[in-house]
């Protein structure tokens, strides 16, 4: 029952309301009590003479039974009664007979029979049926959201989210952390993506930045002796819309003084342990830790779904002299040949080939090479002429290849490579239907400090600026910065990630030199950080943190498809609101008080 697992018994939750027992909770056991029950008109049957109404709240449904030689008069308000009224019935609980009984609900061995019964209110038809497994479009569902979350399954993706965010409080607090709230209206954080500002009416020509994350304000209570904080905070960017991207979302924001990388994820596991017992899953722990690099050469993405194989293969060696130009001139130009071996798509046919090819041309490709095997052991494509027996033998045992197998094959420089393969990987996983039973959860650590931004022609921090390089790396972070590591740790599911942290530099003089050698200058660095610089030198402990996502979590445990599912009042992926019509415009009065004016 939904009540008792947040710990309240279900008595002392009617005590305080109209109803006295929900209409999920009456069983066998409660035979010949009297009830009050509150809720929702769900269905209605009218068997001439008798009324079956199906009761919904919350909890469940509960058939009630109007009889005239119950509840008198008041029969005829039950004759017109109209999906979704609000009614409060009083009445006593029956055992079904046996031939009524309905195993399909979990009440479906009692009724209750109304003795008298208050329309509570009435409602206008629905724009869709308030049950679960309809095919209305989402747009409608998010039109009249809180029609679509009165239906069990979106009431229980919410219920999930809640399970889940007690479970990581919980968590948090048996360990000694402390949650505290950090302001919305604040400075530019250092995630990366496009920030929501905000004019400040009060400052002319001055805007706040919605936070990205609570990252600096975090720091800065570590500065503060806080020591352990965690906060269930919203953040916002400003990014392109996906199935696990939302402008607003939520993350289970953490950080923690004098500890090592070892130390953050050693106690966030136990919290994710909690976290999946409180949903019924298990998973064992400590969790494996996969070198950014080896994610990368093995899975071509930094959020490998190890669920399944159909690993890159570096096939650079074996290609190194071959007489194909496309393989020879990317490995001329610096590049890699990689390839994976999809099973079971050996006997695919041309135009199916070609749609994996129009995959990886949208990644980034410059074309996909291929070879089909098919069962009846023929071998088909267009460029095995170019390979000399030897090549085409050692191709074949590093990619494991026997009869039923299509390999494909990406030329390029290695992050394109990645990209393409990374991608086809996963579409083939859905298309070839390969099993990926149960959850998997793992570490990639050591992200490299930095990238170079081929479009801004400067370095990039890789993960934010604010993470401390490793130790032996520091000499040569000015030399040889693309080598560079950091303490760094990504959180991956199934192929997504939830969550991401790392050590921090909590020296002022080390976070200026990063914050120089990513482009900045003195005085754009202080501008920016100057705050965080500052309260750096005032005694900042040793610290660290992570963010985990909630919304990820909550859909990844739940089975959704979008985050959309387990968020009570989603965007859309134009980023707007059906329901509002958020966002929307405002009136000249206020555009001239915030001092913004509309570009023509
Ligand atoms: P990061 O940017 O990796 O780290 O974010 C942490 C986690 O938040 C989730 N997430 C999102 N979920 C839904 N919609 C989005 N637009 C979105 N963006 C991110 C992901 C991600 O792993 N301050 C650092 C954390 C730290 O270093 O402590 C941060 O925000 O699951
Ligand atoms: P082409 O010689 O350009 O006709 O290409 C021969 C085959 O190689 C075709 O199947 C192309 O799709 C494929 N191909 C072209 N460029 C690449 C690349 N960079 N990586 C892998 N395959 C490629």
């Amino acid at each position: 029952m939904i009540e008792s697992e947040i710990g309240m018994s279900q008595d002392f939750i009617n005590s305080f309301c109209l109803h006295s027992a929900t209409c999920g909770e009456l069983r066998k056991d409660a035979v010949d009590r009297d009830v009050t029950l509150c809720g929702w008109v769900a269905r209605r049957r009218d068997h001439g003479g008798l009324v079956f109404v199906d009761l919904r709240d919350r909890s469940g449904i509960t058939q009630v039974v109007f009889d005239p030689r119950y509840i008198g008069d008041a029969f005829e308000l039950a004759e017109r009664m109209r999906p979704e009224w609000v009614i409060k019935v009083d009445g006593f609980v029956r055992e079904r007979p046996d031939d009524t009984a309905n195993p399909n609900m979990e009440t479906g061995e009692i009724e209750v029979v109304a003795k008298t019964c208050q329309i509570l209110n009435t409602s206008v038809t629905p724009p869709f049926q308030i049950e679960d497994d309809i095919d209305t479009d989402e747009l409608t569902r998010l039109h009249w959201r809180y029609l679509d979350i009165r239906r069990p399954q979106v009431f229980r993706a919410l219920k999930l989210r809640h399970t889940i965010a007690q479970a990581m409080r919980a968590a948090l607090n048996e360990r000694g952390f402390i949650e505290v709230e950090t302001p919305i209206l604040g400075l530019s954080t250092p995630e990366g993506a496009r920030d929501f500002i905000v004019p400040s009416r009060l400052n002319p020509g001055k805007f706040y930045a919605l936070p990205q994350s609570p990252q600096l304000y975090k720091q800065l209570l570590m500065v503060a002796g806080m020591e352990r904080y965690y906060q269930i905070a919203k953040c916002f960017r400003d990014e392109d819309l996906r199935a696990d991207r939302q402008p607003e979302f939520t993350q289970l924001d953490v950080e923690m003084s004098f500890v090592t990388d070892d130390d953050v994820m050693s106690i966030m596991e136990g919290v994710m342990s909690q976290v999946l017992a409180a949903v019924g899953e298990t998973h064992s722990f400590p969790l494996q830790r996969m070198q950014y690099k080896e994610a990368m050469d093995r899975f071509g993405i930094d959020r490998p779904d190890v669920r399944f194989g159909m690993e890159l293969v570096d096939l650079s060696q074996i290609m190194a002299n071959c007489n194909f130009k496309v393989f020879s001139n990317a490995l001329k130009a610096g590049g890699v040949v990689k390839a994976i071996n999809a099973k079971g798509a050996g006997d695919w046919s041309r135009g199916e080939i070609d749609k994996l090819g129009n995959i990886a041309l949208a990644n980034g490709a410059k074309g996909m090479a291929w070879i089909a095997f098919s069962s009846d052991g023929a071998v088909k494509s267009p460029i095995t002429k170019f390979f000399s027996a030897e090549e085409f033998e050692n191709m074949k045992a590093a990619l494991d290849v026997q009869p039923g197998d299509l390999v494909l094959f990406a030329a390029d420089q290695y992050d394109v490579v990645s990209a393409v393969l990374s991608s086809l990987r996963l579409h083939l996983a859905d298309a070839l239907d390969i099993e990926r039973k149960g959850h998997a959860l793992l570490w990639v650590v050591n992200f490299p400090m930095f990238k170079y931004d081929k479009e801004e022609k400067r370095y990039a921090a890789e993960p934010h600026p604010v993470t401390r390089v490793r130790d032996v790396d520091l000499d040569r972070s000015e030399s040889a910065p693309l080598e560079c590591g950091s303490y760094s740790y990504d959180l991956v599911m199934d192929g997504y990630e939830i969550g991401g942290g790392t050590i921090r530099i909590h020296n002022a003089d080390l976070q200026l030199r990063v914050l120089e050698r990513i482009g900045m200058s003195e005085e754009e660095a202080k501008t920016q950080f100057g705050f965080l610089m500052q309260a750096l030198s005032f005694g900042a402990p040793p610290h660290g943190g992570i963010a985990l996502g909630l919304d990820r979590i909550v859909m990844l445990l739940g089975g959704y498809q979008s985050i959309r599912d387990v968020i009570a009042f989603p965007k859309t992926s134009s980023g707007g609101d059906p329901m509002t019509g958020a966002p929307g415009y405002v009136s000249a009065r206020q555009l001239k008080e915030a001092n913004v004016s509309i570009a023509e």
